[in-house]
Order: C-alpha cells, then sequence, then structure tokens
C-alpha cells in the first residue's frame, strides 16, 4: 500500500428517484421548501460522477450522509447502484448514512416520511428503516473497514499506510442527539488508541457539524450540532485528529477550533451537492509528508438536463432561497398578486395576504435603495473616504444583499472590514444592536449567542471570519 491518497468527498446528495415525483404543485413545493434542487438530484449526482470517474488517479469516493431525500427504497436503490458503478470501475466506495436516509420506526425522534409527489398530494411507498442501512450498505464500507462499531454503524478504513479514516455514522436518535453514545465513543478512543501506537495519522467524517458555520447556528439549533460535540472536541485534541469532514448543514466552511493548550483541530464542511452551487472535496494526503491538501471541485454544465445553454449554476439557482428572492422582488413591484403566488412554498402566503396592499411600494422602494441611504442612516457617512461615498452613491443596497445571500451557502462571503458595503452596513446593524440593547427586544436579544452582538453576528456573514477561505486548506496531519 502506498503512504499516499486522495479521495472525493459528497454529502448531502439528497437523491430523489424519478419514480418518486411527477410534476405538480406537491413535489414543486416540497423542492422550495427544502432549498435544495431536489428535482435534478439524479443529474446533479451523474454529472459529479462522470469527474470521478474520469479521474484514474483517485481511487476512493465517500458519502457522508443524507444521501437520499426520505429514507425510501426507490431512492436507496438508484444512490446504491451508482455506489456500485464506482465500484465496479475500481473506486472504494465508503458510505455513512444520517437523518434523511431512513423513516422513523416510531423508536426515535426521525419524522421522516416515504412518499411518492402526485399531482395533488402525496403517497407513501416503500423505505428503509436504520437497522437496515448497515446489511444495505455493507459493501460500501464495513466490508473494507478494519474495525466496525456495529451498534453505530461506524468503521474504520484504511486511506493508505499512515492514515486512516473513521467514518462515524449518525448513531443519534434521529434529531436532538445524532452522534455517537457512550459504547461508540469508547470504541472510538479505542480506535484512536491503536492509530496512535501504530503511528498511523487519522481523519474523520460524520454527518453533523462539529463546529458551527455560524455561531448563531449552534446558539439557535444546538440539536442540529454532532450529539455530544464538545466531548468530540475534547477527543480530537487529545488524540491529535487535525481534521473532521462533515456536511448536514449544506453550507461550505472551514473553521479551526483551538484549545488552551494551543491544541486544534479543523471542521471541513461541504455544501450539500444538491445546492445550485454544490462542490465535493477534494483531499490529497502524503503519509511522508505528513500533510493533507483540501480543495473542491463543482460542476460547470448540469449533464442530461436541456439548460438552455445556461451553466449548471446558473440553471439551478432559481430554486435556492437567494434566486427566488432575486426573481420574487421585480415581480413584486409589478404585481403583488403573482408575487403571493411565486412565493408559496417560501413565505407565510397567508401573511403575505393581509399585507398585499404594501407589497408594491416596498418591493420597488427596496430596489431603489442606495447604499448612501443606509449610510446616512447607520451614521457611517462621515467617516467614508470621497471614493466609498461615489460608490455609496451608486450601488444598490439590494445588489449587496443578493451578494450576501448567495454566498451564505457557498461560504466565503464578498464584503471584507475595509469595503464599502461592509462599513455602511455594519453601521446601520451597530444601531440596531444598540436600540435592541435599550429596548430590551427579546424576541431580537434572544437570537444572539452570548457574548456576542448583532454587528459580530453580521461579520460572519459579510466576510470570512473563520480561516480566510471555505474552500481551501493545507495542514499537517
Ligand atoms: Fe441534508
Ligand atoms: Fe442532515
Amino acid at each position: 500500500m502506498s503512504r499516499k491518497a486522495s479521495f472525493y468527498l459528497l454529502t448531502d446528495v439528497h437523491y430523489v428517484s424519478p419514480k418518486n415525483w411527477v410534476e405538480g404543485k406537491p413535489f414543486t413545493l416540497r423542492e422550495r421548501g427544502d432549498q435544495i434542487a431536489l428535482k435534478a438530484t439524479p443529474q446533479i449526482l451523474d454529472t459529479f460522477l462522470e469527474k470521478i470517474l474520469a479521474d484514474d488517479t483517485t481511487d476512493t469516493v465517500v458519502f457522508t450522509g443524507d444521501n437520499v431525500n426520505n429514507g425510501d427504497l426507490n431512492s436507496h436503490e438508484e444512490f446504491r447502484a451508482r455506489c456500485g458503478k464506482l465500484a465496479a470501475a475500481g473506486k472504494k466506495v465508503y458510505v455513512i448514512n444520517a437523518t434523511h436516509d431512513y423513516c422513523g420506526a416510531g423508536d426515535d425522534e426521525n419524522g421522516f416520511g416515504a412518499c411518492r409527489y402526485t399531482e395533488t398530494g402525496t403517497e407513501p411507498i416503500p423505505f428503509l428503516r436504520k437497522a437496515e442501512l448497515f446489511d444495505y450498505y455493507y459493501d460500501f464500507g464495513p466490508k473494507q473497514a478494519i474495525s466496525v462499531h456495529r451498534e453505530s454503524r461506524s468503521y474504520v478504513v484504511r486511506l493508505c499506510d499512515g492514515v486512516r479514516l473513521v467514518m462515524i455514522d449518525d448513531n443519534g436518535n434521529g434529531r436532538s442527539h445524532c452522534g455517537l453514545f457512550e459504547d461508540g465513543v469508547a470504541w472510538l478512543k479505542d480506535e484512536l488508541e491503536k492509530a496512535r501506537a501504530a503511528g498511523d495519522a487519522v481523519l474523520l467524517a460524520t454527518h453533523h457539524p462539529v463546529l458551527p458555520p455560524l455561531d448563531v447556528y449552534a446558539h439557535m439549533a444546538e440539536f442540529e450540532m454532532y450529539g455530544g460535540y464538545r466531548e468530540l472536541w475534547e477527543i480530537m485534541c487529545e488524540y491529535g485528529v487535525r481534521a473532521v469532514f462533515t456536511g448536514h448543514t449544506h453550507m461550505h466552511s472551514i473553521r479551526k477550533y483551538e484549545d488552551d493548550q494551543g491544541r486544534y483541530f479543523y471542521d471541513i464542511a461541504t455544501i450539500a451537492l444538491a445546492n445550485s452551487a454544490g462542490m465535493m472535496r477534494y483531499v490529497k494526503v502524503d503519509a511522508d509528508e505528513g500533510v493533507c491538501d483540501v480543495s473542491c471541485v463543482g460542476i460547470e454544465t448540469l449533464n442530461g438536463v436541456d439548460t438552455g445553454g445556461k451553466t449548471a449554476y446558473e440553471y439551478l439557482y432559481p430554486i435556492n432561497f437567494p434566486g427566488i428572492f432575486e426573481r420574487l422582488l421585480p415581480l413584486g413591484a409589478k404585481d403583488a398578486d403573482a408575487f403571493i403566488e411565486a412565493a408559496e412554498g417560501v413565505l407565510p402566503v397567508d401573511k403575505l395576504k393581509k399585507f398585499r396592499f404594501a407589497i408594491r411600494p416596498a418591493c420597488r422602494k427596496a430596489m431603489k435603495l442606495k447604499l448612501s441611504a443606509l449610510a446616512k442612516l447607520g451614521g457611517t457617512w462621515k467617516t467614508l473616504t470621497p471614493e466609498q461615498r461615489a460608490e455609496a452613491k451608486e450601488k444598490k443596497v439590494i445588489d449587496a444583499a443578493f451578494k450576501i445571500l448567495r454566498s451564505i451557502y457557498p461560504g466565503n462571503g464578498p464584503f471584507p472590514p475595509d469595503t464599502t458595503e461592509n462599513i455602511v452596513l455594519t453601521g446601520v446593524v451597530r444601531k440596531l444592536d444598540i436600540i435592541v440593547r435599550k429596548r430590551k427586544i427579546e424576541a431580537v436579544q434572544k437570537l444572539i449567542p452570548p457574548g456576542s452582538s448583532l454587528v459580530e453576528m453580521a461579520q460572519d456573514v459579510l466576510y470570512n471570519t473563520r480561516t480566510g477561505d471555505d474552500d481551501n486548506l493545507c495542514f499537517p496531519l
């Protein structure tokens, strides 16, 4: 076995079999609500797989859960067939599953229900239960493993001599604890001991985030984090595990944790494959050099779909919420009823109907508002240079807002601290911070993580406050 290896990592494929839906409102609304390109998932996956198959220097492919969207058997069969195709081409395929990959049997908190979307509603279809996943995907991970924790379906594989990959399956209760239980933690520590004794480096992969992409994520939705994430921080630092690959948030992010002794690790989260900006990670390890190199690969075209000459991103963009809003605003400026109809499944239509009268003026105003107006409102106008003032008079707030929204999932926010947009928007948020604190507006205060502020929260989406690059990272193993 060589002491070098490389692998592709794909997460949150959310594959939906074409057998599971017909064109109509029920599935269209599901797609809008889920904010991923569900209808095109077979073509998205196949286009990525073509890239992988064309690369004969990389023999390993890793899937980190939410491989299908609703735990149904049709989608699992088609997804597993694709794993088989990769294996037939000589690839080692390592799969773990997550909450979207099974349907609860009433014994945990998983609420997914497998269904087929008809023109008017849904009908139940066969699905997999959690206990069936191990055998179903046995050929893709457990079979090649040097150790298996049967209860959690987690396992360890060798990427190459000197580097092991621990695939931690989603051994939770389907919602509020998606991580290992005591027995699994003991197994993990034992495996890390063995790797240490052998002098091997270790990488981890699991579905749920170990570090949140944004602080507000862990604050508002701690149950979405890896179950026992703080304990895993300690374990990773203790055993010198430098990286965990995650998914679930559908956001691309690379974040570092460092403890008070200077021990550290990275959570390398990969955007959902089914996002309009979906990407896979490409990871190279070299045991002799002691280096791991992480980058990412997207697709330019979407094969198997008539996109009318559009790129994959351009074609899929209208499904994600920035794309929806980008279409909604000009629509609302002209026609409130068309706005309400197009917003169904994304915005609360009942509430919109009550404020129907305000939709056109609000959309018109929003489309015209310049950054200069916000600079005056936020008290930053005087701090801007003459060049920045000229820029603020030219630029529309809405364009900045869309740039920020477009970067939420793919990461690398567009406006670092010295940009006009950052200065102006931060000024407005700073004023809001003061108002919220003075008036004790609880509805907003409870959104702010302890020790943080709206200004700090805004910086997280205005630019990359993490490692500076959500796409690439090189670190010592
Ligand atoms: Fe997901
Ligand atoms: Fe998930």
